[in-house]
């Protein structure tokens, strides 16, 4: 993310100001409604999921693709497979007006309009900023403006907010120069301050941490109020990147649950060269690791293929499980990784991961069920063959290169 996003020197050219009336939008803390109201719905509590504009459009994106996305969403099955989420990311904002409400720029003209659109199609809307004055992107960010926006995002009707860090790194740089401890302190009020500006607006709000993965935030996240955050550098999709982020889980599944979760960066599947393996492989590991599930790929012009690995009902579920354990690395042996989560009801998902090269029956692999405490015959299903599968001690896998086994196990002895 780092080099990607300093990279972006070049300012997109922003229009002034969509005509929506915000001047009663301050950024002081909201008054207290005259009647106490219901408590908010909790949100995330099992993984967000849905579609985050940036792995394919990156600064690109307007408000056309936000309909088209949520028009493939519903179309695609996907909706009703459980993505809800539509959420823009950088690039929307336009400039601050003479009451420090910002506006949208000329490729977002009407917010309020795009999330009545998104809601009327049964789906949410999302949105970024950052705790900077800048995005990563270089647009407008929230600092100094944290309760004024969170009102603002409140008044449209948003319903998740990615809030990145970008250019509020230079701020703690500048207020605690070579205090690392102080810079990350500084880090985490900053998120504490939006966390507070987003409560004050009583509305429920998924909010979403993107800083990489510094300072442990999986110890911190919650704390802030945090639903999700990012525990990586920025996706590629690439196998590389998608292996490596997979590695960098291991150790983490203790931090997530109901309402908090790990982020390992959004979906990659459909986008790049990645091959039907890859993709699936990073499906699979998703949904092992109990990330949430945004895919990132061009939805209007989605393959079968692609559109049967996101709508697999049954990697979902194991995604979407209500006990909200992430899955963890039980063992590796030379390039196969075998992965394990617990399920609701007793049940057992296991993950056998060929990181190398094809698996052919001259040498395959031999799966160890001792090592993962169990004892064969099992039954399971194969999640992406749709078939039964009986899992026996030792026995024999032939994976090909960058796949993966999935399988259920209804209740292992
Ligand atoms: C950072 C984030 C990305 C994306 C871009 C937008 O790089 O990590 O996910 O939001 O900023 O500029």
């Amino acid at each position: 993310m780092r080099l990607r996003a300093l990279a972006r020197l070049a300012l997109f050219a922003v229009a002034p100001i969509a005509a929506i009336s915000q001047s009663s939008l301050t950024n002081s803390p909201a008054r207290k409604p005259a009647q106490k109201s219901a408590p908010r719905p909790a949100v995330a509590q099992t993984p967000p999921m849905g579609w985050n504009s940036w792995n394919y459009f990156g600064r690109r994106v307007t408000e056309q693709d936000i309909r088209d996305a949520a028009d493939q969403l519903v179309a695609s099955g996907m909706r009703d497979a459980g993505y809800v989420y539509v959420n823009i990311d950088d690039t929307w904002e336009g400039d601050r007006d003479a009451n420090g409400v910002l506006h949208t720029n000329s490729k977002f003209p009407d917010m309020k309009a795009l999330a009545d659109y998104v809601h009327s199609k049964g789906l949410k809307l999302g949105i970024y900023s950052s705790p900077g004055p800048l995005t990563c992107a270089k647009f407008a960010g929230s600092l100094g403006h944290e309760v004024q926006d969170a009102q603002l995002y409140a008044s449209w009707g948003i319903d998740y907010l990615k809030y990145d860090l970008c250019s509020y790194r230079s701020v703690m740089q500048q207020k605690a120069p070579g205090d690392q401890a102080e810079q990350m302190s500084l880090m985490r009020s900053a998120y504490e301050k939006m966390h507070q500006a987003l409560e004050s607006t009583n509305r429920p709000i998924v909010y979403s941490l993107c800083q990489y993965g510094w300072d442990a935030v999986w110890e911190w996240g919650p704390k802030v109020g945090a639903n999700l955050w990012r525990t990586t550098g920025d996706i590629h999709p690439e196998w590389n990147s998608i292996y490596t982020i997979i590695g960098n889980q291991a150790g983490l599944a203790k931090y997530a649950g109901p309402g908090h979760w790990n982020d390992p960066d959004m979906l990659e599947v459909g986008n790049g060269k990645l091959t039907l393996a890859e993709n699936r492989t990073h499906f699979s590991m998703w949904a092992m690791l109990a990330a949430p599930l945004l895919a990132g790929n061009d939805l209007p012009h989605m393959t079968p293929e692609i559109k049967a690995i996101l709508t697999n009902r049954d990697v979902i579920a194991i995604d979407q499980d209500k006990l909200g354990r992430e899955g963890t690395r039980a063992y590796v042996d030379g390039e196969v990784e075998v992965w394990t989560r617990h399920l609701s009801g007793g049940a057992l998902a296991i993950a056998v991961m060929n990181t190398g090269s094809d698996r052919w029956p001259s040498h395959p692999f031999h799966l160890n069920l001792a090592k993962l405490g169990l004892h064969g015959p099992l039954q399971g299903r194969d999640l992406w063959a749709a078939k039964e599968i009986t899992l026996t001690d030792n026995m024999s896998l032939e994976i090909g290169s960058h796949d993966i086994l999935l399988v259920r196990v209804a209740k292992p002895r």
